[in-house]
């Protein structure tokens, strides 16, 4: 098969949300502390009625049938998912009860799990299985869901959810530069969760930020490495149309960008012009170590940055910014929000992706983008996505309503034995919801 890659895209988010600037007032945080300091909008949850497992349903039934995919093309179905529901049961396993009714039950592939990671490697795997021997023609899925809450203090604002699917085949409009990927990979205790009757993470925020950007850096010197000796010339960051980060809350995604042409400066590459030079001039002889903690360094080498990241990176900061950090789901969404801002302009184009988990696995890759055929061109993928849409019709609660609905989640986590208020008014037609976990932990599910 040839041009293996993504076919096409559905994202699903809650349609309950809280805006950063109520809950700023709320936490009696500086203004601007959460939409400045963070560059958060808008912050989407579940409630008592949705979670991992009703957001994959409703995004991958609604991907079918946008399709018109018989469920029965599909060959290989994976899960990407930080987020705990059962140790042994996989979410894949909850999501056959599509597959079952159309008499599909060859559908190889399970859950993937680290951190914010998962997605990532269940979308290696799908590409590599259709790439393989043993792939036999059909379709491979791939749902990245991820409820992120955090206990109450300085990471509650950088909460999110929702679920995205991705149907992988060949001859696709986005397409794997598979021999443009590097790794970085390492034990560190930077966000994990390690408290198996709750939700929250254990997280150093401050860690995680620093290990983020190591991991940047590692992987695009990496990516640079392998690019020079296949391709017998320097890359940059001219190579690529746009970067797309996993998006843990804005504020890490321009301090990214800048890092990026920090790199090329320190490589001397093509891209950094004689005044960029001059300004970062002061900065050439920092150690690794220092550089992470340069004040002077992060401030001036955004201000070079910024107008790359306007052209650049932007585009791809949409839905990040106004549903919050989705784990597994936040690259992809990051990227929906690409294919949803240029979607007439991307063909042709390179886009590099990095995909960070704590604790800790990244990868940055490279995809080429082409219009494609239809269903399955760039421009369909964006009218099916209808991303403008959803986040317009969506609820705002009130900072009390939002950690009201946070004790009830805290106090059902792992619990059994009840039924939810079955209230679905605020949800759109064909969403599905959780109804009951009964004495036996067992959950059932309805479908608006
Ligand atoms: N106006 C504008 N900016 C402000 C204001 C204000 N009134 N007040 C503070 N700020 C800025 C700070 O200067 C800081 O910006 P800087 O990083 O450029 O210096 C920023 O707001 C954050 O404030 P801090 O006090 O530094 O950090 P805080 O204690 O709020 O914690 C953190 C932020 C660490 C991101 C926390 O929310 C967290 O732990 N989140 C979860 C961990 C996470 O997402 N890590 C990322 C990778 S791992 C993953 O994906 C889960």
């Amino acid at each position: 098969p040839k041009n293996v890659g993504i076919l096409a895209v559905e994202i699903y988010f809650p349609p309950t949300c809280l805006q950063q600037e109520a809950l700023e007032a709320h936490d009696g945080a500086s203004k601007g502390k959460y939409t400045i300091g963070l560059g958060q909008d808008c912050m989407g949850f579940c409630t008592e009625v949705e979670d991992v497992i009703s957001m994959s349903l409703t995004a991958v039934t609604s991907l079918l049938e946008k399709y018109a995919i018989d469920p029965k093309q599909i060959g290989r179905l994976e899960v990407g998912s930080e987020t705990v529901i059962d140790k042994s049961k996989s979410i894949k396993t909850f999501l056959m009860q599509i597959f079952e009714k159309s008499g599909n039950t060859d559908i190889e592939g399970v859950d993937s799990t680290n951190a914010c990671y998962g997605g990532t490697a269940a979308l290696f795997n799908c590409v590599n299985w259709v790439e393989s021997s043993s792939w036999d023609g059909r379709y491979g899925l791939v749902v990245c869901t991820d409820s992120a809450v955090y206990a109450e203090g300085a990471a509650r604002p950088t909460g999110g959810a929702a679920a995205i699917a991705m149907l992988v085949g060949p001859d696709a409009p986005i397409v794997f530069e598979s021999k443009i990927r590097a790794s970085h990979m390492a034990h560190v205790y930077d966000f994990y969760k390690p408290i198996l009757d709750s939700e929250y993470p254990v997280v150093d925020g401050k860690l995680s930020q620093t290990c983020y950007l190591m991991a940047l850096d590692s992987c695009y010197k990496s990516l640079c490495n392998k690019y020079e000796k296949l391709e017998g010339k320097q890359f940059s960051i001219d190579d690529a149309a746009y970067f797309v980060f996993h998006s843990p809350y804005n504020k890490l995604v321009q301090k990214s960008t800048a890092r990026l042409m920090f790199n090329d400066f320190t490589r001397n590459a093509s891209s950094i012009d004689e005044s960029t030079k001059e300004k970062l001039a002061p900065f050439s002889s920092l150690t690794g170590d220092e550089s992470y903690q340069s004040r002077d360094l992060e401030k001036t080498s955004w201000q070079v940055a910024k107008p790359f990241y306007d052209e650049k990176v932007k585009p791809a900061t949409l839905i990040p910014k106004q549903v919050g950090n989705m784990y597994t789901a936040s690259l992809y969404a990051a990227f929906a929000s690409l294919l949803h801002n240029k979607h007439s302009s991307l063909a042709g184009q390179r886009v590099v992706l990095f995909s960070y988990g704590s604790g800790l696995t990244a990868t940055m890759f490279s995809l080429k983008l082409h219009e494609g055929q239809h269903p399955f061109n760039l421009s369909n993928i964006a009218t099916v996505m209808n991303i403008e849409e959803k986040l317009k019709s969506r609820h705002e609660f009130t900072p009390e309503n939002f950690i009201e609905t946070m004790k009830i989640m805290e106090h059902r986590y792992g619990g059994k034995d009840f039924v939810t208020s079955k209230d679905c008014s605020l949800l759109a037609p064909g969403t599905y919801y959780l109804t009951e976990v009964d004495s036996k932990y067992r959950r059932f599910y309805a479908k608006k």
